[in-house]
Protein backbone atom coordinates (compact mmCIF):
# COMPACT_ATOMS: atom_id res chain seq x y z
CA UNK A 1 0.00 0.00 0.00
CA UNK A 2 0.83 3.43 -0.63
CA UNK A 3 1.00 5.29 3.13
CA UNK A 4 1.40 8.45 4.39
CA UNK A 5 3.29 7.97 8.33
CA UNK A 6 3.13 11.08 10.33
CA UNK A 7 5.98 10.57 13.27
CA UNK A 8 7.71 8.20 11.77
CA UNK A 9 10.74 9.86 12.89
CA UNK A 10 10.30 9.22 16.00
CA UNK A 11 10.67 6.08 18.71
CA UNK A 12 8.35 3.89 18.03
CA UNK A 13 7.55 4.97 13.92
CA UNK A 14 11.08 4.63 12.59
CA UNK A 15 10.68 1.14 13.72
CA UNK A 16 7.02 0.68 12.03
CA UNK A 17 8.48 2.83 9.25
CA UNK A 18 10.97 -0.34 8.35
CA UNK A 19 8.68 -3.01 9.64
CA UNK A 20 6.46 -1.63 7.20
CA UNK A 21 8.81 -0.81 4.24
CA UNK A 22 10.22 -4.53 4.57
CA UNK A 23 6.88 -5.72 3.92
CA UNK A 24 6.68 -4.07 0.57
CA UNK A 25 4.95 -0.73 1.37
CA UNK A 26 5.43 2.68 0.06
CA UNK A 27 5.81 5.30 3.02
CA UNK A 28 5.97 9.17 3.17
CA UNK A 29 6.94 9.95 6.65
CA UNK A 30 5.96 13.50 7.96
CA UNK A 31 7.66 14.77 10.54
CA UNK A 32 9.54 17.95 12.15
CA UNK A 33 12.74 15.83 11.94
CA UNK A 34 14.08 13.78 9.44
CA UNK A 35 14.08 9.80 9.50
CA UNK A 36 17.33 8.70 8.43
CA UNK A 37 16.32 5.55 6.07
CA UNK A 38 17.37 5.04 2.32
CA UNK A 39 14.11 3.71 0.85
CA UNK A 40 11.45 6.69 2.76
CA UNK A 41 11.21 10.56 2.18
CA UNK A 42 10.71 12.48 5.24
CA UNK A 43 8.40 15.87 4.31
CA UNK A 44 8.95 18.12 6.92
CA UNK A 45 5.49 19.65 8.58
CA UNK A 46 3.92 20.65 11.01
CA UNK A 47 0.53 18.06 12.07
CA UNK A 48 -1.21 21.56 13.66
CA UNK A 49 -0.98 23.05 10.54
CA UNK A 50 -4.14 22.04 8.19
CA UNK A 51 -2.76 23.61 5.18
CA UNK A 52 0.40 21.80 5.30
CA UNK A 53 -1.85 18.14 6.55
CA UNK A 54 -4.15 18.93 3.06
CA UNK A 55 -0.72 19.89 0.80
CA UNK A 56 0.93 16.67 2.42
CA UNK A 57 -2.10 13.95 1.58
CA UNK A 58 -1.93 15.47 -1.95
CA UNK A 59 1.90 14.95 -2.39
CA UNK A 60 4.54 12.47 -4.27
CA UNK A 61 6.17 10.24 -1.92
CA UNK A 62 9.27 10.71 -3.82
CA UNK A 63 10.92 11.97 -7.11
CA UNK A 64 10.33 8.64 -8.61
CA UNK A 65 6.73 9.64 -8.21
CA UNK A 66 7.30 12.46 -10.93
CA UNK A 67 7.92 9.87 -14.15
CA UNK A 68 4.72 8.85 -14.96
CA UNK A 69 4.02 12.19 -15.41
CA UNK A 70 -0.10 11.40 -14.04
CA UNK A 71 0.37 13.23 -10.70
CA UNK A 72 0.68 12.52 -7.38
CA UNK A 73 -1.24 9.09 -6.89
CA UNK A 74 -3.98 9.30 -4.04
CA UNK A 75 -2.65 7.51 -0.68
CA UNK A 76 -3.79 4.15 0.35
CA UNK A 77 -3.71 5.07 4.18
CA UNK A 78 -2.80 7.67 6.71
CA UNK A 79 -0.75 6.33 9.98
CA UNK A 80 -0.84 8.85 12.48
CA UNK A 81 1.88 8.64 15.19
CA UNK A 82 2.88 12.09 15.24
CA UNK A 83 2.47 13.66 18.85
CA UNK A 84 3.79 14.83 22.31
CA UNK A 85 4.17 11.47 23.10
CA UNK A 86 3.66 12.11 27.07
CA UNK A 87 3.24 14.77 29.79
CA UNK A 88 6.37 17.01 31.32
CA UNK A 89 7.79 17.53 27.86
CA UNK A 90 5.82 20.52 26.75
CA UNK A 91 3.42 22.58 29.09
CA UNK A 92 0.09 20.55 29.77
CA UNK A 93 -2.02 22.73 27.44
CA UNK A 94 0.44 22.62 24.70
CA UNK A 95 0.55 18.91 24.81
CA UNK A 96 -2.97 18.98 24.58
CA UNK A 97 -3.60 21.28 21.51
CA UNK A 98 -0.67 19.47 19.46
CA UNK A 99 -2.27 16.26 19.90
CA UNK A 100 -6.39 16.83 19.59
CA UNK A 101 -5.66 19.28 16.70
CA UNK A 102 -2.65 17.52 14.81
CA UNK A 103 -5.23 14.46 14.72
CA UNK A 104 -7.70 16.36 13.99
CA UNK A 105 -6.04 17.74 10.98
CA UNK A 106 -4.65 14.45 9.99
CA UNK A 107 -7.95 12.87 9.89
CA UNK A 108 -9.64 15.54 8.47
CA UNK A 109 -7.66 15.59 5.43
CA UNK A 110 -7.13 11.73 4.89
CA UNK A 111 -11.63 11.59 5.20
CA UNK A 112 -11.40 14.53 2.67
CA UNK A 113 -9.07 12.99 0.37
CA UNK A 114 -10.38 9.94 0.40
CA UNK A 115 -8.36 7.48 2.04
CA UNK A 116 -10.39 4.78 3.41
CA UNK A 117 -7.95 3.40 6.05
CA UNK A 118 -6.60 5.28 9.11
CA UNK A 119 -4.55 3.85 11.66
CA UNK A 120 -3.98 6.47 14.66
CA UNK A 121 -1.75 5.99 17.86
CA UNK A 122 -4.39 6.19 21.35
CA UNK A 123 -2.16 4.74 24.30
CA UNK A 124 -2.58 2.62 27.76
CA UNK A 125 -2.71 5.77 29.52
CA UNK A 126 -6.21 6.32 28.29
CA UNK A 127 -6.91 3.98 30.89
CA UNK A 128 -6.05 6.47 34.11
CA UNK A 129 -3.79 4.35 35.92
CA UNK A 130 0.17 5.84 34.19
CA UNK A 131 -0.46 9.09 34.67
CA UNK A 132 -2.35 8.97 37.91
CA UNK A 133 -1.10 11.56 40.84
CA UNK A 134 -0.35 8.84 43.00
CA UNK A 135 -1.88 4.97 42.44
CA UNK A 136 -4.82 4.13 40.83
CA UNK A 137 -5.53 0.85 40.13
CA UNK A 138 -7.37 -0.82 37.06
CA UNK A 139 -11.63 -1.45 37.98
CA UNK A 140 -10.95 -5.11 36.86
CA UNK A 141 -8.12 -7.21 35.05
CA UNK A 142 -7.02 -7.67 32.92
CA UNK A 143 -7.90 -4.02 31.20
CA UNK A 144 -9.56 -5.07 27.69
CA UNK A 145 -10.65 -2.23 25.26
CA UNK A 146 -14.18 -1.48 27.00
CA UNK A 147 -12.50 -0.71 30.36
CA UNK A 148 -13.54 2.71 31.46
CA UNK A 149 -11.08 5.49 29.88
CA UNK A 150 -10.72 8.58 32.76
CA UNK A 151 -7.65 10.05 32.70
CA UNK A 152 -6.47 12.75 34.70
CA UNK A 153 -3.62 14.02 32.73
CA UNK A 154 -3.98 16.99 29.50
CA UNK A 155 -1.65 13.65 27.31
CA UNK A 156 -4.14 11.22 28.50
CA UNK A 157 -7.25 13.35 27.54
CA UNK A 158 -5.78 14.47 24.66
CA UNK A 159 -5.84 10.71 23.20
CA UNK A 160 -9.32 9.80 24.65
CA UNK A 161 -10.18 13.08 22.50
CA UNK A 162 -8.64 11.74 20.17
CA UNK A 163 -10.56 8.43 20.07
CA UNK A 164 -13.79 10.59 20.00
CA UNK A 165 -12.92 12.49 17.15
CA UNK A 166 -12.03 9.79 15.30
CA UNK A 167 -15.36 8.04 16.11
CA UNK A 168 -17.15 10.63 14.46
CA UNK A 169 -15.13 11.13 11.43
CA UNK A 170 -15.64 7.07 10.89
CA UNK A 171 -19.59 7.59 11.71
CA UNK A 172 -19.90 9.78 8.42
CA UNK A 173 -17.17 8.82 6.28
CA UNK A 174 -17.81 4.73 6.55
CA UNK A 175 -14.26 4.63 5.97
CA UNK A 176 -11.90 1.91 8.15
CA UNK A 177 -10.08 4.35 11.38
CA UNK A 178 -8.83 2.07 13.81
CA UNK A 179 -7.15 3.28 17.16
CA UNK A 180 -4.23 1.44 18.64
CA UNK A 181 -3.46 1.98 22.92
CA UNK A 182 0.05 1.27 22.46
CA UNK A 183 1.52 0.13 25.52
CA UNK A 184 4.96 1.19 26.56
CA UNK A 185 7.27 0.98 23.46
CA UNK A 186 10.27 -1.30 23.59
CA UNK A 187 13.12 -0.89 21.07
CA UNK A 188 15.15 -3.98 20.50
CA UNK A 189 17.98 -2.44 21.71
CA UNK A 190 16.04 -1.58 25.69
CA UNK A 191 16.06 -5.23 26.42
CA UNK A 192 19.32 -4.69 27.67
CA UNK A 193 19.46 -1.25 29.02
CA UNK A 194 16.21 -1.46 30.69
CA UNK A 195 14.62 -4.68 31.66
CA UNK A 196 17.66 -5.54 34.41
CA UNK A 197 16.40 -2.70 36.53
CA UNK A 198 12.30 -4.04 35.81
CA UNK A 199 13.21 -7.69 36.84
CA UNK A 200 15.37 -6.64 39.69
CA UNK A 201 12.59 -3.39 40.67
CA UNK A 202 9.05 -4.86 39.47
CA UNK A 203 7.24 -1.87 40.85
CA UNK A 204 9.18 0.54 38.29
CA UNK A 205 6.58 -1.47 36.09
CA UNK A 206 3.57 -0.33 37.98
CA UNK A 207 1.94 2.42 36.17
CA UNK A 208 2.73 0.10 32.89
CA UNK A 209 0.23 -2.25 34.86
CA UNK A 210 3.56 -4.62 34.24
CA UNK A 211 3.27 -4.32 30.58
CA UNK A 212 5.03 -3.82 27.17
CA UNK A 213 4.91 -4.04 23.54
CA UNK A 214 8.63 -4.66 21.14
CA UNK A 215 8.30 -1.81 18.60
CA UNK A 216 8.57 -4.49 15.61
CA UNK A 217 5.70 -6.15 17.12
CA UNK A 218 3.99 -2.98 16.70
CA UNK A 219 4.94 -2.54 13.42
CA UNK A 220 3.18 -5.86 12.42
CA UNK A 221 0.10 -4.90 14.17
CA UNK A 222 0.14 -1.95 12.11
CA UNK A 223 0.96 -3.95 9.03
CA UNK A 224 -2.08 -6.47 10.36
CA UNK A 225 -4.61 -2.96 10.51
CA UNK A 226 -3.32 -2.16 6.78
CA UNK A 227 -4.18 -5.62 6.26
CA UNK A 228 -7.98 -5.53 7.45
CA UNK A 229 -10.94 -4.06 6.07
CA UNK A 230 -14.35 -3.62 6.77
CA UNK A 231 -14.05 -3.19 10.79
CA UNK A 232 -15.32 0.23 10.48
CA UNK A 233 -14.28 2.13 14.05
CA UNK A 234 -12.23 0.02 16.29
CA UNK A 235 -9.82 0.34 19.06
CA UNK A 236 -7.23 -2.02 19.61
CA UNK A 237 -4.81 -2.58 23.04
CA UNK A 238 -1.03 -3.15 21.36
CA UNK A 239 0.60 -5.35 24.48
CA UNK A 240 3.16 -8.56 24.27
CA UNK A 241 2.06 -12.17 25.63
CA UNK A 242 3.44 -11.72 29.15
CA UNK A 243 4.71 -9.28 31.82
CA UNK A 244 7.96 -7.71 30.97
CA UNK A 245 8.79 -8.38 35.09
CA UNK A 246 10.12 -11.86 35.64
CA UNK A 247 7.18 -12.25 38.11
CA UNK A 248 4.06 -14.66 37.90
CA UNK A 249 0.47 -13.32 37.44
CA UNK A 250 -0.35 -14.48 40.79
CA UNK A 251 2.67 -13.18 42.72
CA UNK A 252 1.75 -9.61 40.92
CA UNK A 253 -1.55 -9.89 41.96
CA UNK A 254 -0.89 -10.85 45.45
CA UNK A 255 1.83 -7.77 45.52
CA UNK A 256 0.03 -5.36 43.77
CA UNK A 257 -3.75 -5.91 42.76
CA UNK A 258 -5.31 -7.17 46.37
CA UNK A 259 -8.90 -6.20 45.65
CA UNK A 260 -9.23 -5.58 42.35
CA UNK A 261 -11.44 -8.16 40.04
CA UNK A 262 -9.46 -10.48 38.41
CA UNK A 263 -10.74 -13.44 35.64
CA UNK A 264 -8.99 -16.46 34.84
CA UNK A 265 -5.67 -15.69 33.09
CA UNK A 266 -2.33 -17.57 32.54
CA UNK A 267 0.40 -17.70 34.57
CA UNK A 268 2.23 -15.00 32.65
CA UNK A 269 -0.23 -14.01 30.90
CA UNK A 270 -0.28 -9.96 30.30
CA UNK A 271 -2.73 -7.31 32.45
CA UNK A 272 -3.09 -5.45 29.31
CA UNK A 273 -5.16 -7.47 27.32
CA UNK A 274 -4.20 -8.14 23.54
CA UNK A 275 -7.06 -10.89 22.58
CA UNK A 276 -8.95 -8.40 20.42
CA UNK A 277 -6.07 -7.46 18.29
CA UNK A 278 -5.16 -11.46 17.75
CA UNK A 279 -8.53 -12.09 17.35
CA UNK A 280 -9.97 -9.66 14.90
CA UNK A 281 -6.78 -8.57 13.02
CA UNK A 282 -4.42 -12.07 13.28
CA UNK A 283 -1.65 -10.20 15.55
CA UNK A 284 0.88 -12.45 16.74
CA UNK A 285 3.81 -10.96 19.21
CA UNK A 286 6.72 -12.33 18.41
CA UNK A 287 9.71 -10.48 19.93
CA UNK A 288 9.19 -11.68 23.85
CA UNK A 289 11.73 -9.99 26.41
CA UNK A 290 13.00 -13.51 27.40
CA UNK A 291 14.17 -14.35 23.87
CA UNK A 292 16.73 -11.28 24.41
CA UNK A 293 17.69 -11.70 27.88
CA UNK A 294 18.16 -14.43 29.48
CA UNK A 295 17.61 -14.92 33.40
N1 LIG B 1 6.61 5.37 23.19
C1 LIG B 1 5.62 4.82 23.89
O1 LIG B 1 5.86 4.02 24.81
C2 LIG B 1 4.18 5.14 23.53
C3 LIG B 1 3.17 4.53 24.28
C4 LIG B 1 1.84 4.81 23.97
C5 LIG B 1 1.54 5.65 22.91
N2 LIG B 1 2.54 6.23 22.19
C6 LIG B 1 2.18 7.11 21.07
O2 LIG B 1 2.85 6.64 19.92
C7 LIG B 1 3.19 7.74 19.07
C8 LIG B 1 4.69 7.75 18.82
O3 LIG B 1 5.35 7.91 20.06
P1 LIG B 1 6.94 7.92 20.17
O4 LIG B 1 7.31 7.33 21.46
O5 LIG B 1 7.54 7.39 18.92
O6 LIG B 1 7.19 9.49 20.29
P2 LIG B 1 8.41 10.36 19.69
O7 LIG B 1 8.36 11.67 20.35
O8 LIG B 1 9.67 9.58 19.72
O9 LIG B 1 7.96 10.51 18.17
C9 LIG B 1 6.94 11.41 17.81
C10 LIG B 1 7.34 12.06 16.49
O10 LIG B 1 6.31 13.01 16.18
C11 LIG B 1 6.96 14.18 15.67
N3 LIG B 1 6.12 15.34 15.93
C12 LIG B 1 5.80 15.88 17.13
N4 LIG B 1 5.02 16.96 16.97
C13 LIG B 1 4.85 17.10 15.62
C14 LIG B 1 4.14 18.03 14.83
N5 LIG B 1 3.48 19.05 15.38
N6 LIG B 1 4.15 17.86 13.49
C15 LIG B 1 4.84 16.84 12.92
N7 LIG B 1 5.54 15.94 13.63
C16 LIG B 1 5.53 16.07 14.97
C17 LIG B 1 8.29 14.27 16.42
O11 LIG B 1 9.24 15.03 15.69
C18 LIG B 1 8.67 12.79 16.58
O12 LIG B 1 9.52 12.36 15.53
C19 LIG B 1 2.67 8.99 19.78
O13 LIG B 1 1.38 9.31 19.28
C20 LIG B 1 2.59 8.56 21.23
O14 LIG B 1 1.64 9.32 21.95
C21 LIG B 1 3.86 6.00 22.48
Amino acid sequence: MRVLFTGGSGKAGRHVVDYLVARGHRVLNVDQTLLDHPEVQTRIADVTDAGQMYDVMASYAGYDELEPGTGAPRFDAVVHFAAVPRLLMTSDNECYRVNTLGTYNVIDAAVKFGVKKIIFASSETTYGVCFADGERKPEYLPIDEVHPVVPEDSYAMSKVVNEVTARSFQRRSGFDIYGIRINNVIEPHEYETLFPAYIATPHMRRRNIFAYIDARDLGQLVDRCLAKDGLGFEIFNASNDEHSVERSTAELIAEFYQGVPVAAMGPEETFYSNKKAKALLGFNPEHSWRKYLPV
